[in-house]
């Protein structure tokens, strides 16, 4: 079995492909030191898959206990997901972002390359688009707009070392995929996204105001120059993401690559604010308070993904709707607050 580091593999997008990994055959390692994750996601993953999943806890940005925690390990590839992701929180706090998120990926870069990784996903994101000149749907050659909070801009620096390392001569195989709105959960329940805090995330504050946690949703901005005036983005299910990373390390073991490939993932469609909440009240039976209130710092109006690429070379397209994903997520929910 080829064995698959998981850097974050503890969190919410990280844990979901550890499942999809070992479903499809390969033997995932988590590296993973908890910060921004729950340890007993490890357990579900275990009752998930009815496999025990190794576990490194050390710090991803830390080089030396990297090294001696992988010591004589034969690692065939790499999955990077461990990184600061909250967008709101990265400009009141842009020095930990960058020196987390760049210095983990320089660190795991690294460490492959001197331990003869062939196989390397990084874990980008469509915020590299910024706000693009008046396009909504996007390619991966679509010329990005102002990218304007730092997590964005970690994104944007993490695929140009990528590039860079790639023209070094680096004997890596890579991709970074590019993840629009990730929602949803495992359809088993036991594991999901666990917002820290109050949900900056639509459909999380969503799920949290219809089981009280949040007293109502304040949808931020009534007047976009979209059909019901709410901002619009492309929500895809969390496990056709996990998939595509299955997908993605295929690809990549059965295709040497000149350059590193940038692939969006996401649904293609674009669901506006409201029909989200509306979604969620017709799969739930449950109904969510909401006003209007201030348009968010940042927002674009709408973006969504062109997925012809990913189609194209990995082969993947999303199995889940957006119904799936919102039922799935709901499930979640109810089940934390057990
Ligand atoms: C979606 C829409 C809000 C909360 C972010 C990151 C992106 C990616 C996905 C990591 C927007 C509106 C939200 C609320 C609202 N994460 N909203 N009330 O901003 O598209 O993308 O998460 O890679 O990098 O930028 O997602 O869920 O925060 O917002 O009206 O309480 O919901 O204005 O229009 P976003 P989001």
């Amino acid at each position: 079995m080829k064995n698959i580091l998981v850097t974050g593999g503890a969190g919410y997008i990280g844990s979901h492909t550890v499942v999809q990994l070992i479903e499809k055959g390969y033997a995932p390692i988590i590296l993973d030191d908890f910060r921004n994750s729950h340890e007993t996601v490890i357990r579900e993953l275990e009752t998930i898959t009815g496999k025990k999943v190794p576990v490194i806890a050390v710090d991803v940005c830390d080089k030396k206990e990297v090294a001696a925690a992988l010591e004589g390990m034969q690692i065939e590839g790499v999955i990077h997901f461990a990184a600061y992701k909250a967008v709101g929180e990265s400009v009141t706090n842009p020095l930990q972002y960058y020196r987390n998120n760049i210095e983990s990926l320089v660190t795991i870069l690294d460490w492959s390359v001197r331990n003869k990784v062939t196989n390397f996903i990084f874990s980008s994101s469509c915020t590299i688009y910024g706000e693009p000149e008046g396009v909504k749907e996007v390619t991966e050659g679509t010329q990005p707009g102002i990218v304007r909070s730092p997590y964005g801009q970690t994104k944007v620096i993490g695929e140009q070392i990528l590039t860079d390392v790639k023209k070094s001569g680096a004997p890596l195989n890579m991709l970074a995929l590019r993840y629009f709105n990730p929602i949803g959960a495992h359809p088993s329940g036991l594991i999901g996204e666990l917002p820290i805090g109050k949900p900056n995330n639509l459909l999380p504050f969503i799920t949290q105001t219809a089981v009280g946690i949040q007293p109502e949703l304040t949808v931020f901005g009534s007047d976009y120059p979209t059909p019901d005036g709410t901002c619009i983005r492309d929500y895809i299910h969390v496990m056709d993401i996990a998939d595509a990373h299955v997908q993605g390390l295929h690809f990549l073991e059965t295709t040497p690559l000149q350059d590193v490939e940038f692939i969006n993932i996401g649904t293609g469609k674009g669901t506006s604010v409201l029909e989200l909440i509306r979604t969620f009240e017709n799969v739930s039976g449950q109904a969510v308070p909401w006003k209007f209130g201030e348009k968010r710092h940042g927002d674009v109006a709408e973006i969504y993904a062109n997925p012809a690429k990913s189609k194209k070379l990995l082969n993947w397209s999303t199995k889940y709707t957006t119904e799936d994903a919102v039922r799935d997520a709901w499930r979640w929910e109810l089940n934390i607050r057990r």
